[in-house]
């Protein structure tokens, strides 16, 4: 599958290393966007360690995730440019906007620095943004 051959090349890319299991991890929740009981099983049996280990560390650690965050996402650029433009006076309304159901990202420049503060929702750009705008792009994520 998809998901074996990721993990494979992730196990292959760091097993060599000194402590090899959080840099696995690491790249496990960079590259699929979770961890979940397939994928313990597989970097045990890479590691050749116990399933109840890799299962330890994973659930000692906040950012990994059993499951992949299925909310919609809106990316909002916090970079100079962005900064300059009122990006900052914007969040708030933004986060209010989305509550638990929209997922607030911050990135650092969307390569549309004169036309911020700009967000990405998606395959598609935003620019110019207001309040009036942000809100509308999280009800609308
Ligand atoms: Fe925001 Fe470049 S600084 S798009």
């Amino acid at each position: 599958s998809d998901k074996s051959d990721v993990l494979g090349a992730i196990i292959a890319r760091q097993h060599h290393r000194e402590g090899p299991l959080l840099p696995i991890l690491n790249d496990v929740q960079a590259e699929l966007g979770c961890i979940d009981a397939e994928s313990e099983a597989l970097i045990a049996k890479g590691l050749n360690i116990s399933r109840a280990d890799v299962h330890g560390v994973v659930s000692f650690y906040h950012d990994y995730k059993p499951k992949a965050d299925a909310r919609p996402v809106l990316q909002i650029c916090r970079a100079e440019a962005c900064k300059a433009r009122g990006v900052e006076q914007l969040i708030k309304a933004a986060s209010n906007a989305a509550g638990e159901r929209v997922k607030i990202e911050t990135v650092y420049c969307l390569g549309l620095c004169s036309g911020g503060p700009a967000a990405r929702t998606g395959d598609d750009l935003h620019i110019r943004l207001d309040e009036q705008a942000i809100i509308k792009l999280v009800e609308n994520a």
